[in-house]
């Protein structure tokens, strides 16, 4: 008998055809999130779950699913799913990573020159018929040359972000998962910034990166809060990183500095940015994603230093129709026996 998969939203037809040639499957809903009693009811008699990162997977739902041994999240963050819950019922988790590396990274940087360079309001600007005279001062924005660059996760995605840091001149400090662990620890005594290879502390970056005189130089959480011109965020969501970013980490930052956000909306407490941005401790925000997603707050869409995405950084078509086609090879695998290529 061939295996049962529920898919709660429809996939890109790749996707779908590759599921059909091993599997029988049913779609929850063509379009916008699937609601909590179809969800329950569509798990209820299946196989395998490929879902979305707006879909809850939690206990309640993991134990309505007798028979379920994967849940294939098509997406590389997976805090929507109670992870533990399924390995205590002995069902993979799988999620999708590598796939939306450079697209995220991509998305990023488009954030930081919207931000930096005032895109959107000069956009609109032209649009409203205001463009009648140009002049020396109209939209000053701030360069990136010879700026620094605070990488706050330091896994794929924050590491592809830090490589295009070279085409722009920046530096890049970056703090992994220790830095973050132990965020509160006085900062270290580090010395200057170095562009010269032999002198980065660590530079897990590629050889073209080195070629073009990048460093990364590894820092203490507070140090990179108070160095970097622009900070980006790259960790996933954990109980460790919820409100990373808080009214003391804003109150670090140069009054000149810019944050960006492309991992989740909850490192970042939303409320103190609002507060920050108000007060002018920090000179702006580019947002891919929300504490309340899909919500997003009021205040921050008066402002015209914040620049606001509807959670895109892995939205090109090749991206997403890679990141569901490893969803379904992660179900498949399960299903036929095997381990998943990308169990967490
Ligand atoms: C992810 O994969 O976690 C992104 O947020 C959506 O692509």
């Amino acid at each position: 008998m061939r295996p049962k998969v529920f898919v709660t939203r429809k996939l890109p037809a790749p996707a779908l055809e590759r599921l059909g040639q091993v599997c029988d499957y049913e779609i929850g809903t063509e379009h916008g999130p699937l609601n909590r009693d179809s969800l329950i009811a569509g798990v209820r008699e299946t196989d395998g779950l490929v879902c979305l990162l707006t879909d809850r997977v939690d206990r309640e739902v993991i134990t309505a699913a007798e028979r379920l041994r994967v849940i294939a999240n098509v997406a590389v963050g997976y805090n929507n799913i109670d992870v533990s819950a399924a390995q205590q019922r002995g069902i993979f988790v799988t999620n999708t990573p590598d796939v939306l590396t450079d697209a995220t990274a991509d998305l990023t940087w488009a954030l930081i020159l919207s931000l930096t360079r005032r895109v959107i309001e000069a956009d609109a600007f032209v649009r409203a018929g205001k463009f009648t005279i140009w002049d020396l001062d109209l939209f000053l924005g701030t360069g990136l040359s010879g700026k620094v660059l605070g990488v706050i996760g330091y896994g794929r995605i924050g590491r592809a972000v830090a490589r295009r840091a070279s085409g722009f001149g920046m530096q890049v400090l970056y703090c992994g998962r220790d830095e973050i662990a132990f965020r509160d620890d006085p900062p270290r005594p580090t010395g200057l910034l170095s562009r010269r290879p032999s002198e980065a502390v660590t530079m897990p970056l590629n050889a073209s990166a080195r070629q073009d005189g990048l460093t990364a130089k590894r820092a203490g959480f507070q140090e990179l809060l108070a160095q970097a011109d622009i900070i980006t965020l790259h960790v996933p969501l954990a109980a460790a990183t919820r409100h990373l970013i808080d009214q003391a980490a804003l109150a670090k930052m140069k009054p000149t500095a810019y944050l960006i956000n492309t991992a989740r909306g909850e490192v970042v407490n939303e409320a103190a940015l609002i507060a920050a941005l108000h007060a002018g401790q920090l000179a702006g925000a580019g947002l891919d994603v929300y504490e309340h997603e899909p919500q997003v707050s009021p205040a921050l869409m008066t402002m015209n230093n914040a620049v606001l995405l509807p959670h895109i950084g892995s939205a090109t078509r090749e991206t997403r129709t890679a990141m569901a086609l490893l969803a379904v090879e992660n179900t498949i695998d399960v299903l036929s026996g095997r381990t998943p290529r990308n169990a967490v």
